[in-house]
């Protein structure tokens, strides 16, 4: 394959594919876990090969691990109140994650700022979806933000994470338009049905190595990308 006319080490790349033919993916979730789900459904419908190897929550009684277990899923909830600092937690809980050796951990809705130290190892390994069209709107509150300042698309992205929130390199976006009426309900309930055909594309194209952060660059088939990659109305990204 050739990138910009470079040959690319594949071998070299972070998630190697040669090691194991079906992805290992650990998510990470705080809430609902409709994300999570939309993965679960995708890998069982056959058009996701992955294996979902763990799901782990900050939130013992978040509902994405109830769909875990449902699912089969082991699980692991830790409560960042029993531990004195938030480097603390994270270390301890991305310690755990590495037990179950996935190649790729997917933030799916987990509302916590990760430790800069804890993330490092994981750089390259570890995809966030957020429902804006970054850089705009980073945090919360996406929807609301996007009414108020008049926009006529709003969308979701899927990014390599680093250490600044909601920043990292652009995998992909999804856009929908804002229509009269909208409200921030509405307009997040229409998101997220875009949001979860937009993960389950930017999981299989890891899946499948095409798509992979290469020296801070998301490359696909081993060229940089320009710009995020659009999710089209058939499921897949061009
Ligand atoms: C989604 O909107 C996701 O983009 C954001 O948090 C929400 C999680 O929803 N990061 P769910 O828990 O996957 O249903």
């Amino acid at each position: 394959m050739l990138a910009g006319g470079e040959p690319v080490d594949f071998d070299a790349l972070p998630i190697a594919r040669r090691s194991s033919p079906i992805l290992r993916v650990a998510v990470l979730a705080s809430g609902r876990g409709s994300n999570l789900q939309a993965l679960i459904d995708a890998q069982r419908a056959g058009t996701l090969p992955v294996e979902i190897v763990l799901v782990a929550s900050d939130k013992a009684q978040a509902p994405a691990l109830r769909r875990a277990e449902d699912a089969g899923i082991a699980t692991l909830a830790l409560d960042p109140k029993s531990y004195a600092s938030r480097a603390a937690f994270d270390a301890d809980l991305f310690a755990r994650v590495a037990g179950h050796e996935p190649a790729l951990i997917v933030l799916a809705g987990f509302m916590r700022i990760l430790d800069p130290t804890a993330l490092a190892p994981w750089v390259g390994r570890i995809v966030n979806i957020h429902p804006s069209l970054l850089p705009k709107y980073r945090g919360l509150h996406t929807h609301r933000r996007a009414l108020e300042a008049g926009d006529a698309t709003h969308g979701t992205s899927v990014h390599f994470v680093d250490a600044e929130l909601d920043g990292g390199p652009l995998l992909a976006q999804a856009e929908i338009p804002v229509l009269a009426g909208d409200t921030p309900d509405l307009l997040a309930e229409r998101l997220l049905v875009q949001e979860h055909r937009l993960l389950v594309a930017c999981v299989a194209e890891i899946a499948a190595g095409r798509v992979a952060l290469v020296d801070s660059r998301v490359r696909r088939d081993g060229v940089p990308l320009g710009a995020p990659l659009r999710l089209r109305a058939d499921g897949s990204l061009a």
